[in-house]
């Protein structure tokens, strides 16, 4: 057989297969890679749920999301990968039908019995599907076998722990890929270029120099029809826990010692280690809450479908993380995201400490003070960095004003940049785990967010408390300015 060298081979079985995930973002991701040529004629995808479809039905509704038609070759060509097994992931015995049915599609494109078992499914079937797929022997192919699953993992330290374990029984670490698609945006793996790749920035990352630093991920829906959901999760558990969570450790962290996935999750993990755990009385102060109400043209929260009139599920978190070391001693990260809040964005910014001695404001001078130097990279929509200096103003006098270097990917290269599924897949084909969260990752992130959660159960929370368009709740303000500081993302600054 012939393989390209771009190509990569292997048997996708989605378990899950024709659910929302998986048309929507999953196999629109590898038709993709596909185009770009890492799938060709080595690969295939079986398709399962307990729906029961023909192989060409199933790929109708393949062909349906990728809103293609029959007379596109190119389409056509890929959808012919696709195959469709009917199957109950609790029904054991079945298993070995998708076996046999594996088989014959690695020997049918040549697979070298590459194995990538993807779970789209209710994580309460997680530990399930990775037991029975080692104990009915869909794990034995000689080529490699992976397990991918979604978001989220876990409830708490202790379920995410049980669920790990039982993973464990069937898959050794590396073979588990845990998805957090923050981790697949480009702006986000540039965290790492920008901060080690840049003596400029690098000698200065820290609480000499930095002052603090603001994640904040902003959404402008709100729960849509994912409330039975949500309103089980809330956005702690939804955004934190995980997408903010390994954010601040890929801002926290030292340098690894080489740019492969053991090193950069060993810097990650000691990251998340030295993050303080919070008592009682530092979680009431540092964490904040909120749920939207009503506005102009929006119902509130508690009147969205499926939710209960009484929720106090959260919509909206702010807090202050402190980190416990070195380096950042002294430096708060603050941290917030919200449904329902004034528009889709995810940024960061880093705000530099001021000079210690601002020595154009002499008397006669009237100057303003000088204002921080603030790097904000900004993830999404627009991808781009920002570096505000102060600069002299044009003309007579001694005039300062803060100005803004700014870089943005323009619209060419935005369209080109791939799909956070599409690089994730990838990687998962390659055997990369740099993208992935590992489970000393995760346990540290339930950790820190297990202390919130239980101060919060513990306490009846003032709900409604922020209206749609708004950036939060007024408390989320009071958090930042208590410090004697201020969001830089602020609405009508
Ligand atoms: P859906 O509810 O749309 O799909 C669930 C899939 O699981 C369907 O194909 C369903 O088919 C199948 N299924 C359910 N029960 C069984 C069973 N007993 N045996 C076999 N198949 C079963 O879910 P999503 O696609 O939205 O989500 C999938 C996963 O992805 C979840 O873990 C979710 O948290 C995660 N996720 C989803 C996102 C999204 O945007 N949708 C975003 C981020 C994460 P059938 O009922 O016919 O069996
Ligand atoms: C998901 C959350 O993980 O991330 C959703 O479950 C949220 O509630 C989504 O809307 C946000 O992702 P993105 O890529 O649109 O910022």
């Amino acid at each position: 057989m012939t393989v390209l060298a771009s190509e990569r081979t292997a048997l996708f079985i989605f378990f899950g297969g024709t659910g929302d995930l998986a048309y929507r973002k999953l196999y629109p991701s590898m038709f993709n890679l596909y185009k770009k040529g890492t799938l060709r004629e080595h690969f295939a995808v079986l398709g399962t749920s307990r729906n029961k479809l023909t192989d060409a039905q199933f790929q109708e509704a393949v062909r349906k999301s990728l809103g293609t038609t029959k007379t596109d070759k190119e389409a056509e060509k890929f959808i012919s990968h696709f195959a469709y097994e009917a199957h109950d992931v609790t029904d054991q015995a079945h298993y070995s039908v998708l076996k046999d049915r594996a088989n014959e599609l690695d020997k049918k494109f040549e697979l070298q019995g590459n194995r990538i078992f993807y779970l789209s499914l209710a994580p309460s079937f997680f530990g399930v599907v990775a037991g029975y797929l080692k104990s009915e022997g869909l794990t034995d192919s000689e080529g490699f076998n992976r397990l991918v699953i979604e978001k989220p993992f876990g409830r708490d330290y202790d379920s995410a722990e049980k669920l790990n374990d039982a993973l464990s029984k069937s898959f050794e670490e590396e073979q588990i890929f845990r998805i957090d698609h923050y981790l697949g945006k480009e702006m986000i793996q540039n965290i790492e270029a920008v901060r080690f790749g840049n003596t400029l920035v690098e000698s200065l990352w820290n609480n000499r120099y930095i002052d603090n630093i603001q994640v904040t991920l902003s959404e402008k829906l709100g729960v849509e029809e994912r409330a039975s959901y949500y309103d089980n999760s809330g956005a702690l558990r939804d955004m934190v826990q995980n997408h903010i969570m390994q954010i601040v450790s890929l801002l926290a962290m030292e340098q690894p010692v080489s740019f492969t996935d053991v090193d950069i999750r060993a810097e990650k993990v000691k990251a998340l280690r030295s993050l303080r755990v919070y008592n009682v009385a530092e979680a009431s102060t540092n964490f904040v809450r909120g749920q939207y109400g009503a506005g102009d043209e929006q119902r509130a929260y508690r009147d969205e479908d499926n939710v209960p009139h009484d929720s106090t599920n959260e919509t909206f978190v702010a807090g202050k993380l402190l980190f416990d070391n070195y380096r950042w001693s002294g430096t708060p990260f603050y941290i917030r995201t919200g449904k329902m809040l004034a528009d889709k964005f995810t940024r960061v910014d880093v705000v530099f400490k001021k000079p210690l001695i601002d020595i154009f404001s002499f008397p006669q001078n009237h100057n303003a003070p000088l204002e921080a130097n603030v790097l904000t990279m900004y993830i999404e929509p627009h991808a781009g960095f920002s570096l505000r200096l102060n600069a002299k103003t044009n003309g007579q006098g001694f005039q300062t004003a803060p100005i803004d270097l700014d870089y943005f990917v323009d619209d060419a290269d935005s369209k080109a940049t791939p799909e956070p599924y599409e690089r994730l897949i990838h990687d998962a084909m390659k055997g990369d785990g740099t993208n992935f969260s590992s489970w000393q990752e995760v346990s540290y992130a339930w950790r820190f967010v297990d202390q919130i959660r239980k101060v919060w159960d513990l306490q009846q929370p003032q709900f409604p408390n922020y209206t749609p368009g708004s950036m939060g709740p007024a408390s989320a303000d009071e958090l930042i300015q208590r410090d004697h500081r201020q969001w830089v993302y602020r609405l009508n600054k």
